[in-house]
């Protein structure tokens, strides 16, 4: 009986966080698609979509968390040994981008100067991007043992305490973070030191004790491994229906998706968006709604819950299929009626022609189509629309990071659009700079923007 008693603490503790929480978590940041536990691999997981990220911390030799996976450095950096034998300055000498460059086959230019951050800087990161963060503090052995030696527990208890001090210092809020860890000692630490914060308890396989642990410590969430022969389908399905679980690392959309309908609540994929849009065509949930304040998410639940909607590619085909409207039938009347009627942009600079050789995308909500995006050939994302019931809940930027995805898939070094002004700082949330003067296109004020890949970890 304790045990369930204390289980739903646990569980009533991470409310709070869960209502933040998205089904599909940033890995390292994102790890495919930039060097993993980077600025740039965070800054990536932001322009993908992300709201949540996931990234490891441990400690320098003189005692300044930093930003890392590994006990050892070589297979991220070009340093070797075990990272606490290095200051925070000899460590920040190390080169943290160029191993992604050479093991995705990119020019090794692509990500030079990144190094490892220090946790502040992650911190000041994330709150400039408003970007959720799982805080993982590391365990200093390979496989964490649910007994560590002395000294590993010294290391790991006193790498929670200094991670502790920083998040206090730092001024994070309980809702911005969540921490997990697979050290015990450290877990006790952190539950101890910030009870307000969420802590989610990770494992590989899932131990026989775990209801035991998470009760006795108050842990928000199961995160546990997959594919592993211990959690069978029979063992997960138990655990979600206990307490939150989150499932690391998923890169394949239809393994999220089975994992989700055990019940489990989200997952960490190093290619969140690839997951986003698998889980997105399957019907489900593609999590874009903008992490935000309680009466922010409310606000938007007014009218419509934005995580309905789901994104769509929508061919330029007037073949009707059955009873259903065309697609370009849809993706006209939205156009029509947002630029032609509402913004009295003229029948002839609407229909410029060339759609068929464009990607064109709906958002639905509730199986109404209430928005749209095109990407043409050469990378430029435009006639992006919303219907004006359906602003301001984050289906416009569902749209865009379909978009975005779109481009890169492409092979093309940067994304471009023209921007109306008003909207300028919208697109500046997913990383577009602003490119030269302000013009005039249809009767609106506009301007050139550009997301540069190759740039983007800057
Ligand atoms: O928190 C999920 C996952 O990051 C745990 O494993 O080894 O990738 O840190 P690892
Ligand atoms: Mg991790």
């Amino acid at each position: 009986m304790g045990i369930s008693m204390q289980s739903e603490t646990a569980s009533d503790s991470f409310k709070s966080s869960q209502r933040q929480l998205p089904k599909v978590i940033g890995h390292r940041g994102a790890k495919a698609v930039a060097p993993e536990n980077t600025i740039a691999s965070i800054r990536a997981a932001k322009a993908l979509g992300c709201c949540w990220v996931e990234v490891d911390v441990m400690l320098s030799k003189d005692k300044v968390p930093v930003i890392h996976h590994d006990n050892t450095l070589s297979r991220c950096t070009n340093g070797q040994g075990n990272l606490w034998e290095y200051t925070l300055e000899e460590l920040q000498q190390l080169d943290a981008g160029s191993h992604y460059d050479e093991a995705s086959g990119f020019p090794a230019t692509r990500y030079p100067g990144e190094q490892i951050p220090q946790l502040t800087t992650l911190l000041q990161c994330c709150r400039d991007l408003d970007l959720g963060l799982n805080l993982e503090v590391k365990h200093v052995t390979q496989h964490a043992p649910e007994v560590p030696s002395p000294r590993e527990q010294e290391m790991e208890e006193e790498l929670a305490n200094v991670v502790c001090d920083t998040v206090e210092d730092f001024g994070v809020q309980p809702s911005q973070l969540v921490f997990s860890s697979f050290s015990r000692p450290a877990i006790a630490v952190l539950r101890r030191r910030l009870p307000h914060f969420s802590c989610a308890f990770l494992v590989e396989d899932i131990p026989d004790d775990w209801e035991e642990f998470m009760a006795a410590h108050g842990c928000a969430s199961l995160n546990f491994g997959w594919p592993h022969p211990a959690n069978t389908p029979a063992k997960i399905e138990e655990c979600a229906s206990k307490v939150p679980c989150y499932v690391y690392t998923i890169n394949d959309g239809e393994v999220a998706r089975q994992l989700l309908s055990l019940g489990v609540s989200g997952v960490f994929s190093d290619c969140p968006h690839l997951v986003q849009q698998a889980l997105a065509r399957s019907g489900l949930d593609t999590s874009i709604t903008p992490r935000g304040s309680d009466e922010t998410v409310a606000a938007r639940g007014k009218n419509v819950n934005a995580q309905r909607v789901t994104i769509r590619e929508a061919p330029w085909t007037w073949d009707s299929l059955g009873v259903e409207l065309p697609d370009a039938q849809i993706l006209s009347d939205l156009r029509r009626v947002v630029f032609i009627e509402e913004q009295n942009v003229s029948e002839e600079d609407e229909w410029e022609g060339g759609e068929e050789e464009c990607w064109h995308w709906l958002a639905v909500v509730d199986g109404q189509s209430v928005g749209t995006v095109r990407v043409k050939p050469d990378g430029t994302i435009g006639r992006m629309a919303v219907l004006k019931e359906f602003r301001s809940r984050g289906v416009g930027a569902a749209l865009l990071q379909r978009a975005v995805c779109k481009v890169e898939s492409l092979g093309l070094d940067a994304a471009q659009l023209s921007a109306q002004t008003h909207a300028i700082s919208f697109y500046e949330r997913f990383g577009f700079l602003v490119q030269g003067a302000e013009f005039e296109d249809a009767g609106i004020p506009h301007v050139r923007m550009s997301l540069n890949f190759r740039d983007r970890g800057g």
